[in-house]
């Protein structure tokens, strides 16, 4: 069992959910994210039900915060035995409706706050041979619709940090896992309006739709396993696959998938 478990965007949604299943487990838990309230709120629960946990107030779009809030974890604490790249945030738009501010901020994080504190921990990791990574991200890693093209590109960037990250680490003992989830029941989507107005509905019988203590399970479960991509709902994977060989068929199938105006779902 791993002892050490840092996951980032703690205060919310799947990170939170993440955080709260690996203290029951046992693990000392150390939550990252910017809401200070929201954190210890939740440290506060794993403490109450008989886990350790420590709460880290970050902006991870701050490279000199996350070099900082990093320093101060492995004095603290050590290295993380697994490191979970959750936190995110997402402006589902058409590039002419995205400003220069808002394509950075999507890179940043994710991608870049994943980027910046793995560097951080990874010495430690390699040092002791051992370690897992976990990347949360969405199907926009490999799909592509319309009218999220920031978006798409700065999760498509995380796919490509997971996969070359794994290609350099082979042989080193430490792991790196990426998780591509669904739709998931979240405050994501109150906390990226015009989102589900740009997403397109998934089939529910095909893609049901997950909470997040069920996406914080494929996570822990896929670490557990050592796997390189997990794909949740599976038909994801399918899909990924048929648009590798049909990417003209999957794109109709998507942008037909998308919500029409006049029934797009709101917040
Ligand atoms: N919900 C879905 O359907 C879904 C599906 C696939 C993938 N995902 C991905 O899963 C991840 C978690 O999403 P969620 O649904 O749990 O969303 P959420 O409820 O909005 O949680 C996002 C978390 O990220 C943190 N965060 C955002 N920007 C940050 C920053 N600059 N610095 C530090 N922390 C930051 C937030 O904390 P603070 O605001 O406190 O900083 C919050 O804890 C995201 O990367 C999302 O894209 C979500």
């Amino acid at each position: 069992m791993a002892n050490l478990v840092l996951v980032t965007g703690a205060s919310s949604g799947i990170g939170e959910a993440a955080a709260r299943l690996y203290g029951e487990g046992g693990a000392k838990v150390l939550l990252l994210a910017r809401n200070r309230e929201r954190l210890d709120r939740v440290a506060g629960a794993i403490r109450e039900g008989g886990g350790k946990a420590a709460a880290y107030s970050v902006d991870l779009a701050d490279a000199a915060a996350i070099e900082e809030t990093s320093a101060r974890i492995l004095r603290e604490h050590g290295t993380p035995d697994i490191l979970i790249n959750n936190a995110g945030a997402g402006r589902w738009k058409s590039l002419l409706d995205t400003t220069a501010e808002e394509a950075l901020a999507m890179i940043e994080v994710p991608y870049l706050a994943a980027f910046n504190l793995t560097r951080a921990f990874l010495p430690g990791m390699i040092a002791r041979k051992g370690g897992a990574i976990a990347c949360i991200t969405s199907p926009a890693s490999y799909l592509v619709w319309p009218k999220a093209t920031a978006y798409i590109a700065a999760r498509h960037a995380m796919a490509g940090f997971a996969e070359a990250l794994r290609a350099d680490l082979k042989g080193t003992g430490v792991t790196v896992t990426l998780v591509v989830l669904g739709t998931v029941e979240t405050p994501y989507w109150e906390h990226n309006p015009g989102s589900r107005e740009n997403m397109p509905a998934p089939n529910p019988l095909l893609a049901p739709t997950l909470s997040s203590e069920e996406a914080a399970r494929v996570i822990r479960d896929a670490l557990e396993r050592g796997r390189r991509t997990v794909f949740k709902p599976a038909i994801l994977r399918a899909l990924v696959l048929l648009n590798a060989v049909a990417p003209r068929l999957v794109a109709k199938q998507l942008r037909r998938a998308l919500p029409k105006p006049s029934t797009a779902r709101g917040d």
